[in-house]
């Protein structure tokens, strides 16, 4: 029996008996998913604001994509680029330096997923400086292996899996809402310097743009500013991680577009496959060539079929249009979340960049955040909570939304808050 043939309620059963509890459960059940809507396998309809956790920037199933994934699938599946050579990769490298944000020439390599990229962007940066140490920030997610758990900032995600990869250093990042200037957070780094690693031994920063599961906290740009003049006073590289802030959801292609500071090398995934597993990490082209051969790649990194998925997206996220209609997207919700806030107690902070936006909740729990995830599923509208509390409820829509979904999952977001729309 196909799974789509079984109720939501048969495939949860077996998820109880065949998966390890160890997978954060969800009990929706995904029988088909278009554009900016999932229908579970009972055939309910829900508007998805969670977009796969940003890997749906294009929303469900764009046609591009889709097209550009069957050709591939007739060509061939599999061939390891270590073993043969094959278009699709380096067309999709050919578009990553196309879109780098900045001017020096770049290479890239592609991988399975975020932390992967993570992990190799580390390799690189310790390859090309000789330094060991990787600094990192408070409320940071960089993935679950064993070199990201240490550089993620959150105890559920490292908790009981040690001894965790040494040579990783915390620095605060700033948090207006909650009282982290940015001097603060200079203040913290130059102490960690002081105090821990020598700046020296310091290989690279590795920070996002955009806090993504640390709660949707935009970097300001002074600080990322003051970053990168640490970086070239230090020999230190910068390393974008914008897994999550990346490939067009905050407007520009890149987030750190937008704060004035060229890294050394970015770190990319999610949306960059479309829904097929693919992430990349492209840099300056001589940082990357301080690996020596055979230092770097995988047997399925840059699977041709995901490859060619990504070179439609990136496409798409390039076109003339793709840019405008998100910005468009962002000025509807920020608005709408606005008044919200406004007249809604129990939010206390709008705040993200483009169309990455989120509400925190006063209450720095995770209580609250919860139960308004709960309601809003029930009335049809998949959101996802984050921060290291729990209490901010992140915004992903699909980019292709239109305005009438964006606006009935917005109505469902106000029910679920309490908010009634009476003045
Ligand atoms: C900023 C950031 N970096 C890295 C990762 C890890 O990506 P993956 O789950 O594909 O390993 C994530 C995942 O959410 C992320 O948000």
């Amino acid at each position: 029996m196909r799974v789509e043939e079984k109720t939501a309620h048969d495939v949860l059963v077996e998820r109880e008996r065949y998966v390890p509890r160890g997978i954060a459960a969800s009990d929706l059940v995904v029988g088909r998913a278009w554009g900016a809507k999932i229908w579970d396998a009972d055939g309910r309809e829900y508007l998805d604001f969670g977009g796969g956790i940003a890997c749906q920037n294009l929303g469900h199933g764009p046609a591009g994509v889709v097209r550009a994934i069957h050709e591939q699938v007739d060509r061939f599946l599999h061939q390891c680029f270590m073993v043969g050579v094959y278009e699709p990769y380096v067309e999709v490298c050919r578009r990553l330096d196309d879109l780098w944000p900045g001017e020096a020439a770049t290479k890239s390599i592609l991988v399975n997923s975020g932390a992967e990229a993570v992990e190799n962007a580390v390799k690189i940066a310790r390859s090309a400086t000789g330094r060991a140490g990787v600094v990192v920030f408070d409320r940071a997610f960089h993935g679950r292996t064993n070199l990201t758990m240490a550089m993620t900032s959150k105890l559920v995600y490292k908790q009981g899996f040690g001894p965790l990869a040494t040579d990783v250093y915390r620095a605060p990042a700033p948090y207006p809402y909650r009282g982290v200037s940015v001097e603060d957070a200079l203040h913290g780094l130059d102490l960690l310097f002081k105090q821990d690693v020598d700046p020296q031994d310091v290989a690279c920063f590795v920070l996002e743009p955009v806090q993504g599961e640390g709660g949707f906290i935009p970097m300001p740009e002074d600080f990322v500013q003051a970053l990168k003049a640490r970086c070239e006073k230090h020999g230190v590289l910068y390393v974008a991680d914008e897994v999550q802030s990346g490939c067009g959801r905050t407007g520009t292609v890149w987030a750190i577009e937008r704060l004035g500071v060229e890294p050394d090398l970015l770190v990319s995934g999610k949306t960059l496959g479309g829904g097929l597993p693919l992430a990349a990490v492209t840099g300056r082209a001589e940082l990357m060539d301080a690996v020596h051969p055979g230092g770097l790649g995988g047997t399925f990194g840059g699977n041709p079929v995901s490859c060619a998925a990504a070179a439609a997206v990136l496409d798409e996220l390039s076109a003339p249009g793709f840019r405008e209609r998100a910005e468009q997207i962002a000025r509807l919700l920020r608005t709408r979340l606005d008044e919200i806030a406004s007249r809604q107690p129990i939010v206390g902070e709008v705040r993200g960049l483009g169309a990455m936006l989120a509400l925190e909740l006063a209450e720095p729990n995770a209580t609250e955040a919860k139960r308004v995830v709960a309601d809003a599923r029930d009335r049809g509208l998949i959101l996802l909570s984050c921060g290291l509390d729990g209490n901010v409820i992140r915004l992903l829509p699909p980019l292709s939304a239109t305005d009438a979904e964006l606006d009935k999952g917005l109505a469902i977001l106000e029910d679920a808050l309490g908010y009634d729309g009476a003045d």
